[in-house]
């Protein structure tokens, strides 16, 4: 059966980009597949590194990760802390890892942009620590959103020359998780210029425990134009997010409604986020009220990190195992 890995940075809360990204993707494949889903805590210090905040957050989005109804009984949960064959395997990667190669990644040039003063070594190599997370379960698909496509570039070329270098096909290299048009997905932020984040303004991503009042806050101030004015003209690149995210929260029928008023020009942008905004509430709520419960059980989170760890471990050890003999250690 083909393997699927997923995880997310642990640093901070879950947006809407997040589970439309990552999360809505693996739902759907924790019934078919063998699933590994994680918190990407070693990640966070590339950016985030305070102990409480790392705690914090790390139980936070197990909490909301569990809440979006990833499920315990089927994929395996665990903290990518717990599992100390991953960073073995990520030194042993990083031995065949060019620097030249990971200078050019985008997201690594985006972070010297933004944080010059901390261009750690671990910022370079982030790469190399996701496709150890991929391969350390051999995984075949992960869905992720498009952000990450490089990166997955990235894993297929280190398993590529793993497999060439130690003459094996052990590894089968990774793909991205892709919807039924072939594309990855790319959810807007609120301010219409680019994908919605946390690193790019609280304002702009909805997260999946805002309360209805701050959705309708935030919704009510997304960025908009100033109307079409010629009728059946396509959707202008200057409103597009929001009817991006209506397809994401709001049933075909309302979705239709604006897109045919828009093409009408008698759309009136107050209603359609009005309807965002109660949509957005209606997809949130029943994820909110599972957080409640989770968040008061602390018992049961910490029964699936110590389950999750310890088969992770078992499937991480075969690997490393594997990977050791492969290379010439403990032969
Ligand atoms: P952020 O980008 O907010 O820091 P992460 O980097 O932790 O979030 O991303 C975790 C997962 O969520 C990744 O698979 C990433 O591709 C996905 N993701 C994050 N933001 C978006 C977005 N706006 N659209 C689609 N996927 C997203
Ligand atoms: N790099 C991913 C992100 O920023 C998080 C991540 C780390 C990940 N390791 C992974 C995602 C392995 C999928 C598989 O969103």
């Amino acid at each position: 059966m083909d393997i699927v890995v997923s995880g997310i940075r642990s640093t901070g809360r879950l947006h809407l980009g997040n589970y439309f990204g990552a999360v809505r993707q693996f739902l759907g494949m924790q019934r078919t597949h063998q699933c590994y889903f994680f918190i990407a805590d070693y990640h966070s210090l590339t950016t985030h590194p305070d102990p409480a905040a790392l705690r914090a957050s790390t139980r936070q989005v197990l909490i909301e990760y569990m809440a979006c109804g990833i499920d315990p009984g089927k994929a395996v949960i665990y903290r990518q802390s717990d599992i100390p064959e991953i960073p073995e395997l990520y030194m042993l990667l990083n031995m065949h890892a060019y620097v030249g190669e990971l200078e050019r990644v985008a997201s690594f040039k985006e972070k010297v942009r933004k944080q010059p003063g901390n261009v750690n070594a671990g910022l370079l190599t982030y790469p190399v620590l996701m496709t150890a997370d991929i391969i350390i379960h051999r995984a075949r698909w992960v869905p992720v959103g498009k952000d990450q496509e490089q990166h997955l570039e990235m894993a297929r070329n280190f398993v590529q020359r793993f497999n060439r270098l130690y003459g094996t096909d052990f590894f089968p290299e990774p793909y991205p998780f892709r919807q039924s048009d072939g594309q990855m997905v790319k959810v807007p932020g609120l301010d219409g210029s680019g994908k919605m984040g946390k690193s790019d303004g609280e304002a702009q991503a909805i997260f999946l425990s805002d309360d209805p009042t701050l959705v309708r806050k935030k919704v009510m101030r997304a960025v908009t134009d100033s109307g079409p004015t010629t009728e059946n003209a396509p959707i202008a690149d200057t409103i597009s997010h929001l009817f991006q995210l209506l397809e994401l929260v709001s049933p075909p029928d309302v979705v239709q409604h604006y897109l045919d008023t828009y093409a009408q020009c008698s759309i009136r942008y107050g209603d359609l986020k009005k309807q965002l905004a109660e949509d957005i509430i209606a997809f949130l709520t029943p994820i909110q009220e599972q957080i409640k419960v989770l968040e008061a059980d602390e018992a049961q989170l910490k029964r699936v990190l110590n389950e999750g760890a310890e088969k992770a471990r078992q499937s991480a050890g075969y690997t490393l195992r594997t990977v050791r003999e492969l290379m010439g250690f403990n032969t």
